[in-house]
């Protein structure tokens, strides 16, 4: 019966969780004709989307407003509306506490409205990246706790979502997607509703395996970088050598090696958090995960090097660090978007303004930020602001920068991107000073 109404488009769609990823995935499944329901706690939000005003930077209003009129999407703080889904995909988010351990709150959460509105013949996905074990010994008992059977009433899978924002070839529609669910049938009909807008779909045989397969994907990313993060600070210590001529020679190899780039550190919801998801449930089975541990170890140590390196900057310049002006160019994690979720930009911000001297910010991506409660703008990026400063700072190495003319009004640059050319007044992490 679902199979029959996926067919035919009719299948209503319930997204809890209208964020990075729960937003484009409503756009593109909106675009093969599916009606969705955005369901979401932030009331700001939910009036935002029925306007048809985007706040995700890869989802364009006007598109958004495309199908908001054709009545496609709509948004809700409503949890009665899932009775009304046929298809419910849970994208809440999935963050650890200050002691890094996860906190499944909006997850179960989450699962508690499904529970309580869950019918015959309904197909529950969970896209929130978390550890193993989470979809078939968190989420499904409490499915369970209605009186209906997994694999014969309902669905259950779980289906981790790769999104990265900003990636311009890279969107829902060609990044595979992994799909296990709790019986075959539950893993068949979920593929089978992501084959209608995804191009290739990779079931595997349990949730556990789909968990796990996010989990690794991350903990890589998340140790490599850590691994030139460490390359670079040896190449500071030794001096004369710079880490990005050195990872450009070694990606001539056509085989066998795949380029990381070092960096200020790690940032936004995923690679600074998910790996101590699995950290934690390691613990259970008397497991340490060294990898992870020692990777951030180092990578939460990068900020402290950045700032480190510009008072060296500083004082081997002759401007005593604390009575310096400091700009920040890019606060966002990343480039090109205006995520500042555990950006190392707000750490470093945070250094120099308590350890150091003063420090203003420019990104062109966000115009105002929150620091400690306090809401701080972006000050204005031309010639005669960026002579006002002693050094900048290049946190994130944004497309729209005009670098020649950074580089041309600036007195000194620390650049943790490599996003300049090299020059007597630059700086680059991983280069040394000579
Ligand atoms: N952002 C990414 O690039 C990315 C990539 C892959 C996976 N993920 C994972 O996807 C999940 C969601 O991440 P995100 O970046 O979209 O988060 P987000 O913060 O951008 O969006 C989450 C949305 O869920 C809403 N929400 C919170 N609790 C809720 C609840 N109980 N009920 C309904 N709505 C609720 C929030 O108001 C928010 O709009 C996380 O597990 C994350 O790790 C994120």
């Amino acid at each position: 019966m679902l199979r029959n109404l996926i067919t035919s488009k009719k299948a209503r769609i319930g997204i809890i969780g209208l964020g990075y990823v729960g937003l484009p995935l409503a756009i593109e499944i909106a675009t093969k004709g599916f009606k969705i329901i955005g369901i979401d706690i932030d009331k700001d939000r939910v009036s935002s989307i029925n306007k048809g005003v985007s706040f995700i930077s890869d989802v364009e209003s006007a598109e958004l407003k495309k199908y908001v009129r054709k009545n496609l999407i709509r948004a809700t703080t409503e949890q009665r509306q899932l009775k009304h889904c046929d298809i419910i995909l849970i994208c809440v988010p999935t963050p650890v506490s200050v002691n890094k351990e996860p906190d499944l709150t909006p997850v179960i959460k989450s699962t508690h409205w499904i529970r309580d509105n869950l019918r015959a013949n309904q197909l529950v996905i969970l896209k929130s990246t978390t550890y193993p074990e989470t979809t078939d010994r968190v989420l499904l008992p409490i499915l369970e706790e209605s009186g209906l059977k997994v694999g014969r009433d309902f669905f259950l899978a779980f289906c981790p979502e790769r999104i990265d924002p900003g990636n311009k070839r890279y969107g829902v529609a060609n990044t595979p997607v992994i799909i296990g669910g709790v019986t075959k049938k539950c893993t068949r009909l979920a593929a089978f509703f992501y084959k209608q807008f995804v191009d290739e779909v990779h079931p595997v045989s349990s949730p556990r395996a789909a968990e796990m397969t996010k989990l690794l994907e991350n903990t890589f990313r998340n140790v490599n970088i850590a691994l030139v993060n460490e390359f670079a600070q040896l190449c500071e210590r030794m001096g004369g050598i710079n880490i990005w001529e050195v990872i450009e020679a070694a990606r001539t190899k056509p085989f066998g090696f795949m380029p990381f780039y070092p960096g200020p550190g790690v940032g936004g919801h995923c690679i600074p958090i998910d790996p101590y998801y699995l950290s934690w449930k390691a613990r259970e089975y008397d497991f340490h995960t060294v990898f992870i541990e020692l990777s951030a170890r180092i990578n939460e140590e990068m900020p402290y090097f950045a700032v480190n390196k510009t008072i060296e900057v500083l004082s081997r310049s002759g401007v005593c660090p604390n009575k310096a002006k400091v700009l920040i160019l890019g606060m966002a994690f990343k480039r090109d978007i205006s995520d500042l979720r555990h950006s190392p930009a707000i750490k470093v911000f945070q250094i120099i303004e308590s350890r150091v001297g003063q420090v203003k910010y420019h990104d062109p991506h966000l115009p105002e930020i929150d620091v400690d409660h306090r809401k701080i703008r972006s000050v204005k990026l031309t010639p005669r602001e960026i002579k006002k400063y002693d050094i900048v700072l290049i946190m994130t190495d944004h497309s729209a920068y005009d670098y020649e003319m950074i580089v041309k009004n600036a007195r000194l640059i620390v650049d943790t991107r490599n996003a300049v050319k090299d020059g007597p007044r630059v700086f680059k992490l991983g280069a040394g000073i000579s």
